[in-house]
Formats: C-alpha cells, structure tokens, sequence
C-alpha cells in the first residue's frame, strides 16, 4: 500500500537509529522570538554563503607564487610579471563564468559576516544575555570574533594584488616588533626573507581549512550551548526566569528561517552583482618595493591600523635589545583587545556579587555602567578605525595628516570616557522617566484649569486609580513601559500585551545563591502559536 510507505520506511528508520524521539524534541523546541535574535543568524547565514561561495573560487584560485606573465583578458595587465595567484584571482574575475560575481559575493558575505558578528555582540552584551549561564558561550564568541578577523586577514591577502601585499607587509613588520623573537617567528612563517615565495601557499591552506574548520566547530559548540541551555527571552506577559515562551521549531520557526536565510543570501548576492568590491585589477600586482597610497585593509582591520598610525615614536632600548614602537599597539593591542573583553561576564558578576542564574534579558538603561562600558569601548573601536583611514580623511578634506593623528591621539583618550559619562546619563535619565510614568500615568499633553485657577496636565493611568482617581503607583518590571497617550489609549489598538505588563513582574524570583544541584535550571517550554 502506498499510502503506508512513508510510515513504514519512518518506522524503519526509528527501528535503526532511534532517531524519533531526540528529533521530535528538536522538532518540539521552543524558541523566543525577537528581532534582535536574528543578529545572530545572520552571522549563521553569511557563513554558509562563504563555505558555498568559498569552495567555488577554490576550483579556480592557484595559491602559488610562481612568477608568470600575464596573458589573459585583461589589456592593460598582459604582458606583465605577476604571482599565479593573482593571475589566477584574474582569470577568475575576467575569464570564468560568474567568477566576478563569486569574487565579490565571498568578499561581500566576508564583510557582513563580521559586522554581523559585531552587531550581534553588541545586542549580547547591552542586554546581559552573556549573564550566568552563558558565560562560556560569551568567551566562545569572542574566539569566533577573533577567528572571523584572521579568515578575513588571510583571505584578502590570497589574490596577491598590491594592495594584499601592503596588508602582508604590515603583518611582516608586527611579526618582527616582538622583542627577541621577532625575526625567527617572521623567518618561520614567510620561510625566510619576506615576501619569499611560501606565504600565499601557507595562507591558503589556513584560509580554506584550519580556520574555517576551527570556525565550524566552536560555531557547532556555540549553537549546542545555544540549544541547551535554551535562548534568554524579554520579560513580559507570561514570561518569567524559569520559562521559556516562543514558537515550536516546526514548522513556522524553521520556515521563517529558511525564509530569512533566503533573504541574507538574495541580498548578499544583489550587493555581489551591484556594487564593485576589491578590484584587484586596478591594484596591480604586489612587488615588496611597492606601497599604494590610500592602502586600507577591510573594515574590521582597520583599528589595528589606526592604532599603529597613532602610536608615538617611543622606540625602548634594554641592553643590545630595542623594543620597536609598532610592538604595543599591534601585539600587546591586540592581545589585550581580544582576551580582556572574553572575561567581562565573570568580572561584572564578581563586581555585583551576582551568583544568580538570567533567562530574563534586560534593558540596557537598566544597567547604566555596563551600557557606559561599552559606549566606552565602541567609541575606542571607532576612533581607532577613522585613524586607519586618517591620510584619507587628510587628502580629501585639505586638513594635514599630523594634525588628523593628533586629533586621533587625543580623541582616543577622551572620547570614551565622555561616551561612557553621557551613555550613562541617558540610561539614568531613561530610567527616571518610565519611573514616573509607572506612578502618574502617560502625559496626555491635555491641560485642565482647576476651579481654584490652577492648572494642571492631565495623565491618563497605566493601571487602577484610587478613591480619588489618582493612579495607583505601578512596580517597574523590567519591561518596555509605554510613553504616549495614543499607544494606550482607546483610539488605537493597544500594543500586544501592554495592559499587563506590570501585574507581571519578571524580574527572576531571585533564585538562591547556591545553584541547584542538577546544574541547570529547569525552564519549562510554553508555545504561542502552532
Ligand atoms: C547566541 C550565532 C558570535 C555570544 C547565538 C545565536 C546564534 C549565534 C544563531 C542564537 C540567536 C541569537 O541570539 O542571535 C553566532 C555566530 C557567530 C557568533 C554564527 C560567529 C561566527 C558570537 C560572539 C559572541 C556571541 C562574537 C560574543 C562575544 C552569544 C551568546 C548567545 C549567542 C552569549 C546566547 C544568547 C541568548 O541566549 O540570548 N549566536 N554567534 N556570539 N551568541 Fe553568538
Ligand atoms: C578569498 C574571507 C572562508 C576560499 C577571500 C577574500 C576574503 C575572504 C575577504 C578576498 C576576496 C577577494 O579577492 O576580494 C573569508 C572569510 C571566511 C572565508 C571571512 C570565513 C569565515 C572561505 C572558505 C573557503 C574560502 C571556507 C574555501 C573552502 C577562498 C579563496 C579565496 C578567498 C579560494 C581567493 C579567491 C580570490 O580572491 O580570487 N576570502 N573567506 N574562503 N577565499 Fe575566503
């Protein structure tokens, strides 16, 4: 009967592998919905797009640094000397099928690859989403960040075009700053003097196999620690510390996400066929005699260029050794940029003495310092990032290129602590207004004039009023608390949810020091749909 072959062949499959029940667990999983959860996805999503578009130019792209001379389709290049590399990034943007495109879609994914990652930090650590129990999948990120940067890195300097070549050169230079054993660690890598005619092989080879391998599997770590420890979720109506509230998997949770991934790749793929990104072919070859001016590396690299532009001439001497300028801001940098952030959830958890567990996120107002903190550190990334760009900056506005490094110098030290005084005297701020919105109501902007000749403005209560109609003051909950009248009021729909926000308070029962002995809070799974 065919009708029955679907069940028998399922059930022979369950009879074999005992597939059923861990998959109509994953099938079942609930999962909160908002949209800020979708940063994350989008990382997801771009990586896919680089392993597919990835494997393509690996088809054509040959790692070597044979010199060849050029006779392919493009005039203006033929006849010169160049690395096969670059010959063949050539005859993969001139010559092959939808090369071009592949090219610029790779370097495009690459692009919002890392900006999504960054985003998705962000919305990470404003809400404390990195709070106990997630701490390690925190830490993970950050080696995934630091991973992302040495894939784009390697990646661009594959094709071997003047403006690869300055990146690699710059690498050379960090490489010997590092005091004793500068030289031989260079030596090792570029296999003698730079450029030599090693490094682009060995490039590859990390570019396309140890780094996203090792990508691929602290991403599968990243998402199982996702999986089990289930996703935080906003406060609001039902949803409390040790539930969780959302949509089942299947079936509209993973068709929106199919949906969404379609959406990543369509306009990853609009932006590849639209808009020119690294046009090698302008670069001309990379001879080690040869810097370009206005040479900068791709966006999330350029604060390590800015803070190098920036650094003061300070060359150290200690007996026969010298400890180079380029040392501090491109190694100790570095190394301080990428392992001090991966302890913050355990240093902010020392510091407020909080042993808790938090499945609620919070608001980013109502944790002033950590908002400060980071207000802090993006204003420092961003400061670093123009300084990558200062001669630009410089030729384009007529300002003097000593001026724009002074100006960097100086805005690196006071920028952000004025961000972080200012982001907390929003957040502050922020506060104090739902507060007296909780115990007056919304302004209505309605001004009544008293028997007595007094006036007063009119505000419409969120919740019950007393005796003498004056509303009864409300408890923040930790969740969104609305502003203007006609959010409220009857002349519009009311936002979903918004009458009860208060009755519910979500902040987590506080659960007791000691974690219970299973180790994991038990979250019960609440559906609100299919
Ligand atoms: C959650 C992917 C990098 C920390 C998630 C989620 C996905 C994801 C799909 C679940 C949905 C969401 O909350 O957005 C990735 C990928 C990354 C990456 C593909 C890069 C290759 C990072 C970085 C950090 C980080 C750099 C922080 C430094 C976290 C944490 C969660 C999470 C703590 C749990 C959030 C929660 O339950 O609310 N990640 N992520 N991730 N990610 Fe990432
Ligand atoms: C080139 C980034 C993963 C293969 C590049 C380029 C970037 C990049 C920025 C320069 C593109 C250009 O010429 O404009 C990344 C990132 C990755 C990643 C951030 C992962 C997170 C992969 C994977 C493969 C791959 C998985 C192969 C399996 C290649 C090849 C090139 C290249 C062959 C040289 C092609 C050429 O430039 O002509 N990559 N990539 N990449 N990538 Fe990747």
């Amino acid at each position: 009967d065919l009708a029955q072959a679907p069940v028998t062949f399922a059930r022979g499959v369950d009879e074999r592998y005992k597939a059923a029940t861990p998959l109509r667990g994953l099938l079942n999983k609930v999962f909160p919905d908002h949209w800020s959860f979708l940063l994350g996805e989008i990382a997801l999503f771009s990586f896919v797009i680089l392993l597919l578009t990835g494997v393509f130019l690996t088809l054509f792209f040959d790692p070597s640094m044979q010199e060849t001379a050029y006779q392919g389709a493009y005039p203006a290049l033929r006849g010169t000397e160049m690395s096969q590399a670059y010959a063949s990034s050539l005859h993969i943007s001139f010559e092959v099928r939808g090369g071009l495109f592949m090219r610029q879609m790779h370097h495009w994914a690459a692009l919002l690859f890392m900006a999504s990652i960054v985003v998705h930090m962000a919305r990470i650590f404003f809400t404390g989403a990195f709070r106990k129990p997630r701490e390690a999948n925190w830490a993970i990120g950050v080696v995934l960040f630091l991973l992302g940067f040495l894939a784009g890195f390697t990646g661009y300097s594959l094709p071997d075009d003047g403006l690869s070549g300055t990146g690699l050169r710059i690498a050379s230079a960090i490489m010997l700053s590092i005091p004793v054993a500068g030289t031989w660690i260079s030596a090792s890598i570029f296999g003698g003097e730079f450029p030599g005619h090693l490094i682009i092989g060995r490039f590859y080879i990390a570019h396309v196999l140890l780094i996203p391998g090792g990508l691929l599997a602290l991403i599968s770590v990243h998402l199982g620690l996702v999986f089990a420890q289930k996703h935080t979720q906003w406060p609001g109506p039902m949803r409390t510390n040790t539930n969780v509230v959302g949509e089942r998997m299947f079936p509209r949770y993973a068709l929106k996400q199919g949906g969404f991934f379609m959406a990543v790749f369509g306009t990853v793929a609009l932006m590849a066929g639209l808009f020119q990104i690294n046009p090698i072919w302008l670069f001309g070859p990379y001879r080690a005699s040869e810097v370009s001016s206005a040479s900068q590396p791709d966006w999330y690299v350029m604060f390590m260029d800015g803070l190098v532009r920036l650094m003061p001439n300070w060359q150290i001497y200690i007996g026969d050794y010298s400890i180079p300028p380029l040392f501090w801001p491109a190694v100790v940098g570095l190394g301080a940029l990428t392992t001090v952030p991966m302890f913050y959830p355990w240093i902010e958890a020392r510091r407020l003495k909080d042993k808790r567990i938090h499945n609620l996120l919070q608001r980013p107002r109502d944790n002033p310092e950590r908002v400060g903190i980071g207000a802090m550190a993006f204003t420092f990334f961003l400061v670093a990032t123009l300084s990558g760009g200062n001669d630009v900056i410089a030729d384009k506005f007529h300002i003097s290129l000593n001026a724009m490094t002074w100006a960097g110098r100086i805005g690196l030290l006071i920028l952000p602590p004025l961000a972080y005084y200012v982001s907390v005297r929003i957040c502050l701020g922020l506060q104090q207004h739902d507060r007296e919105v909780l115990a007056h109501g919304v302004e209505t902007g309605i001004i009544r004039r008293l028997p007595n000749g007094q006036f007063i403005e009119v505000h419409q209560p969120l919740g019950p009023v007393d005796d003498h109609g004056h509303p009864i003051p409300l408890e923040y909950g930790g969740w969104v608390v609305p502003k203007k009248m006609n959010r409220v009021g009857a002349l519009a729909p009311a936002i979903k949810g918004f009458f009860f926000p208060v009755e519910l308070p979500a902040e987590a029962p506080v659960s007791p020091a000691v974690p219970p002995l299973a180790g994991k809070p038990e979250r019960e799974e609440i559906t609100t749909g299919n």
